[in-house]
């Protein structure tokens, strides 16, 4: 990684934490992945080489920097999701300050109805926004996502029953393995091998 990105996500690191200790109202904290979080689910997605990459959930895009680098070697490309204009223009300055804008579609509105207007195929879908509606947000990407492909979620092990919907629903698809990795808040990963 290089140094420029490296600066960005240290900074984006202690502004976001001093700004949500100062925040009172919920929407507006930044709420970003703990670093570990993000350099093991980073480390996946470039490791595995993927292609198209959905994100829920993009606050001021400091998971999304993390994203645009995994995909940046294999020319992949990220779309990601949020509901706040606010926080959109916030994550397209940083990414532009990355040098990582051009890889990266915001797609402003609220989770399944932003995702209706997507075609996808996804091959890996990062859920990081509102919890108790990610079981319909997964249900209306089943037909969006590739052969082969991975979900993440986060808050697994932190807020167990509002992610519980969520859990349940990835434990029932046909043909996914999950599990859950004790990083940070707990990130749920499931997988399916493409068909042979
Ligand atoms: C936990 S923060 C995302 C943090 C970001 N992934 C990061 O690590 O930097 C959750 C974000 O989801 C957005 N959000 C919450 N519910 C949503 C919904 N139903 N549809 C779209 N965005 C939503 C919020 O505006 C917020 O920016």
């Amino acid at each position: 990684m290089d140094t420029r990105l490296q600066a960005l996500l240290s900074q984006l690191e202690s502004e976001g934490q001093r700004h949500d200790q100062g925040e009172l109202e919920h929407a507006r904290r930044m709420l970003n992945l703990e670093r570990a979080t993000a350099e093991v689910l980073a480390l996946w997605i470039r490791s595995s080489h993927r292609q198209h990459v959905l994100e829920i959930g993009t606050s001021n895009g400091y998971s999304t920097l993390w994203l645009a680098w995994a995909v940046q070697p294999s020319g992949g490309r990220i779309t990601s999701i949020d509901r706040s204009a606010a926080k959109h223009a916030l994550a397209g300055e940083n990414l532009r300050q990355a040098g990582l804008r051009d890889l990266v579609e915001l797609a402003q509105g609220d989770g399944v109805e932003a995702i209706r207007r997507l075609t996808g195929p996804f091959d890996a879908v990062f859920f990081d926004a509102d919890r108790y509606s990610a079981p319909a947000q997964l249900e209306s990407l089943l037909p969006k996502l590739a052969p082969d492909v991975l979900l993440f979620s986060d808050n697994a092990l932190s807020h167990p029953q509002e992610l519980a919907g969520y859990l349940a629903a990835v434990r029932a698809l046909p043909d996914f393995e999950s599990a859950i990795v004790p990083v940070g808040k707990g990130l749920s990963v499931a997988y399916r091998a493409g068909v042979a």
